[in-house]
C-alpha cells in the first residue's frame, strides 16, 4: 500500500476549486500532521484517501496496487455512536472482517482496556462524553489495526487532560505499527506528535516537510503568517 503517490488530485464539485491539484508522497511509518487554515481543503484530502470523496481529476498510487478494500479507516471529530454499548460500538468494527460474535467481543474487550473504557463497556455509548466517545472511536479503528488510519481533528472539542488521553492513544496506535494522517488547529499538538507536517491552503499542498524544520523556518510567507497567527494567543498563558 505504500508508498501513497497523488497525483494532481483535483476535486472541483460544479467548478468551485477545492482540490486544486495535490500532490503528495507517504511513506509507510509515522504520523503526518496536515495542518492549515479553515476552508483550505485538509478534511476533504482525508475523505479522498478513504473514498468517502471522489475526486475530479488526478490519482492516487497505492503503492503500485488496488485501492485498499480495507486498511484505510477515518475517525471523525464527532463519531458516530450506535444505540448500543460501548463493547458493542468497538465489537461491530469486525463484523465487515468475517469475524465470529465471541471472538469481536473478545478482541473488543482488549482494546477498550487499551483505551481505558474497560470500566464503561456495558454502559449505552451515546452516554458518553465527547472525550469518551472519541477514545471509543479510536478503539473501534484500532480493532481493525488499519494500515493508514485518517483522524480528523480528533482533539477539536476535548479538555487538556482528554487531549492527553487521545494524544497517547494516537502514539500506540503508531507504535503498532499503523500509519496516521491527521489534521488538528492545535500547533502544541502538531509538535507533540507530528514526524512531519504537511501544509495546505486554498486547496493547494504549500509545504511538506519535517515538523521541527516547518516550526522552526518555514520555507513559505504564507506558512510562517498561520504559524506566527496561531502561535501569540497559545503562548500568552
Ligand atoms: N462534498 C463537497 N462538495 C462541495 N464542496 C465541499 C465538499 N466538501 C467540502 N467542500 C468545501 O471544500 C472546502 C474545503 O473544506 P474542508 O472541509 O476540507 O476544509 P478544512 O481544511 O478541513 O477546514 P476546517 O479547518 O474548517 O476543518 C470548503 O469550502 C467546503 O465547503
Ligand atoms: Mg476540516
Amino acid at each position: 500500500m505504500f508508498p501513497i503517490r497523488i497525483h494532481d488530485l483535483r476535486f472541483e464539485p460544479n467548478g468551485r476549486v477545492v482540490l486544486d491539484g495535490i500532490d503528495l508522497e507517504l511513506g509507510g511509518e509515522g504520523i503526518t500532521l496536515v495542518l492549515g487554515p479553515n476552508g483550505a481543503g485538509k478534511s476533504v484530502l482525508l475523505r479522498t484517501l478513504c473514498g468517502l470523496v471522489q475526486p475530479t481529476g488526478g490519482r492516487i498510487d497505492w503503492g503500485g496496487g488496488e485501492p485498499p478494500k480495507f486498511g484505510v479507516t477515518m475517525v471523525f471529530q464527532h463519531p458516530m455512536m450506535l444505540r448500543a454499548s460501548v463493547l458493542e460500538n468497538v465489537a461491530l468494527a469486525l463484523k465487515p472482517h468475517g469475524v465470529g460474535r465471541a471472538e469481536r467481543q473478545r478482541r473488543a474487550a482488549q482494546v477498550l482496556e487499551r483505551v481505558g473504557l474497560a470500566p464503561r463497556a456495558a454502559e449505552s455509548a451515546r452516554h458518553l462524553s465527547g472525550g469518551e466517545q472519541q477514545r471509543l472511536a479510536l478503539a473501534r479503528a484500532w480493532l481493525t489495526r488499519p494500515r493508514l488510519l485518517l483522524l480528523d481533528e480528533p482533539t477539536a472539542s476535548l479538555d487538556p487532560s482528554a487531549t492527553a488521553e487521545v494524544e497517547r492513544i494516537v502514539r500506540e496506535i503508531r507504535t503498532d505499527g499503523t500509519r496516521i494522517l491527521m489534521t488538528t488547529h492545535n500547533l502544541g499538538q502538531a509538535t507533540r506528535l507530528g514526524d512531519d507536517v504537511i501544509f495546505m491552503s486554498a486547496g493547494r499542498v504549500r509545504e511538506h516537510a519535517p515538523v521541527q524544520r516547518f516550526f522552526a523556518r518555514p520555507s513559505s510567507e504564507e506558512a510562517r503568517l498561520f504559524i506566527q497567527g496561531e502561535l501569540p494567543w497559545r503562548m500568552n498563558f
